[in-house]
Order: structure tokens, then sequence, then C-alpha cells
């Protein structure tokens, strides 16, 4: 099945090396369509021209975020959530497009949202294929293979080393988070995918702007999922080390994350609401 990987962007002077460096990433997976969606009111083209050059199967989109909603100069960058139209769009793209599709392959697929600043190991892709070896290697956070929703942990995320959904008995049972582990699905963005028949089949599922700090993934997840039905990847999520997806920071951003202008000193966000 194709990895649809839905990446909202914005332009600012890292943005260029950013999506060079993700769309290399991407050029080693293969059966993966990337779907960019800029935060623009129009096209903008700096984007065009990447993709066009970058060798991938992309469709690419635009969508600005609400001036309302959108994060103003001196905004610390907490206080507002940000790529959400941009997902939304995404996945109204998808679902239209995926209708308009013939044949009966036009839900198979695995969506996936990926930042694009994060840094993803190919591994978080891959599909066992190539013997015992392979497998044992990355036996693995292979995404491709999501029923409904697979997931895995996270490293350098929410002021910790990483966070992961806590497994026994081959089912998620609580998460390893240093941030309201109370949220309905205390994760990131980078730490689950979803099938494209569960999205296709839940056509009001989206991310919820208005939705609490920290409660965006929540949002989406919720209709779709239940804790219980979750697919641990990362051999039970316990392969920190061989894993996967780094939410890397700049440092601006980790200096607040380290509670620089929280001020609490805690090393967590603080809480807004909700
Ligand atoms: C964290 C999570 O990793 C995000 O997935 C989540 O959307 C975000 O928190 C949130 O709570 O809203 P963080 O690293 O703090 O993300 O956010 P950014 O990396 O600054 O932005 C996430 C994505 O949105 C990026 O792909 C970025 O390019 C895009 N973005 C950001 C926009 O499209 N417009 C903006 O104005 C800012
Ligand atoms: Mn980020």
């Amino acid at each position: 099945p194709t990895i649809f990987v839905i990446t909202p962007t914005y332009a600012r002077l890292v943005q260029k090396a950013e999506l060079t460096r993700l769309s290399q990433t991407f050029l080693h997976v293969p059966l993966l369509h990337w779907i960019v969606v800029e935060d623009s009111p129009h096209k903008t083209p700096l984007v065009t021209d990447l993709l066009a050059k970058s060798g991938l199967t992309y469709t690419h989109l635009h969508m600005p975020t609400a001036k309302d909603r959108k994060l103003q100069e001196g905004d610390p960058s907490w206080l507002k959530p940000r790529g959400v139209e941009q997902r939304n769009e995404g996945l109204r793209w998808l679902r239209e497009d995926r209708r308009a599709q013939p044949g009966g392959d036009n839900q198979q697929g695995v969506v996936y949202f990926a930042d694009d600043d994060n840094t993803y190991s190919l591994q978080i892709f891959e599909e066992v294929g190539v013997g015992v070896f392979v497998y044992m290697m990355l036996s693995a956070v292979q995404m491709r293979s999501t029923q409904r929703v697979s997931v895995w942990p996270v490293g350098l995320v929410g002021g910790m080393k990483y966070e992961r959904p806590v497994v026994e008995g081959g089912k998620v049972i609580r998460f390893h988070t240093g941030w309201r582990p109370s949220r309905p699905f205390p994760m990131d963005m980078a730490g689950f995918a979803v099938s494209l028949k569960l999205v296709l089949a839940n056509p009001e599922a989206c991310f919820d702007g208005d939705a609490p700090m920290g409660f965006l993934e929540s949002s989406f997840l919720q209709g779709l999922v239940t804790m219980d039905e979750l697919e641990p990847k990362a051999d039970n999520c316990s392969k920190v080390r061989v894993c996967a997806v780094w939410h890397t920071l700049d440092r601006e951003t980790e200096d607040e994350e380290r509670g620089g202008s929280a001020g609490s000193g805690t090393g967590f966000r603080p809480c807004s609401g909700g």
C-alpha cells in the first residue's frame, strides 16, 4: 500500500533546508505520495520548484491559516496550534481524490502526518520482506502494515528524551509522556499512522484547531480508534534505540520547552485552558 504523507509547511528562513532534507528522506521510500500543504494564500515558487525537482510523487496544495489563528511575531510557539488547516486540507484532498480513483485498491494505503522540521528514519516506513535478519533489525516500526492506527515512540518530545505508548500483552495500556497523560491520546503527531480505509470511512474526522493545547492529535484520533485498538510497532514500542522519529527542535523552541519563557523550570509547557 502507498503511504500518503501529509506535510504542513510555511515560509521562513529554514524552509528550503527542511523540505530538502525531508524530500531526500522520502526518496528512499518506495510507494510514497507526498502531500505538501503550504500555509499560504497561494502556492509559492520556492515549494513549487522544490517539488518539481524532488523526484517524488507529490501533490502540492495550499491553505492559509486564518489570521486570528496564526502565530504572530513574538508569540511563544505553543500559544496556538500549528499546521491544523493544512493537515485538514490534505485530508480533504485525499478523501476527494480517492473517491475519484476507479478500482478496488483506492482504499489501500496509510496516512502519516510528517511535520517539515522533524527527523524521520527510514525504519518507520519499511515493510518486512528481505529475510529474517532484516526483519530482526527493523522488526519494526513499519507503518505500512497499519490496519487501523499504528503507534510508536517519538524521540525528543514534550521536554523528554522520548515519549512512548506502554504496551502489555500486545496492547497499549498507557502512555509514557511528560505532559498531561490524561489526554485521550497523549501522543505527538509523528507517533502514529492511520489506515486510509479508516480515514475514508470517517469522512468527518479532522484536526480541531480549537482543541486545548496538546489535544490536537486526540481531536483527530478520538473518533477513529480506541486505545485498545492501537497497533504498537517498534517491538511493542520498546525499541526507543532503533526508533525512528525525532521531534527535532530548533534552539529557540528547545529553550521554551525547557521552561525559559514558561518560567516554570520543569521543562514542560505551561497549561492554557481545557
Ligand atoms: C508540535 C507537534 O509536533 C505538531 O505536530 C503539532 O501540530 C504542534 O505541536 C501543535 O500543537 O500545534 P511543533 O514542533 O511545536 O509541533 O510545531 P511546528 O513544527 O512549528 O509546526 C508543526 C507543522 O506546522 C510544521 O510542519 C510547520 O511547518 C507547520 N506550520 C507551522 C505551519 O504550517 N504554519 C505555521 O504558522 C507554523
Ligand atoms: Mn516541529
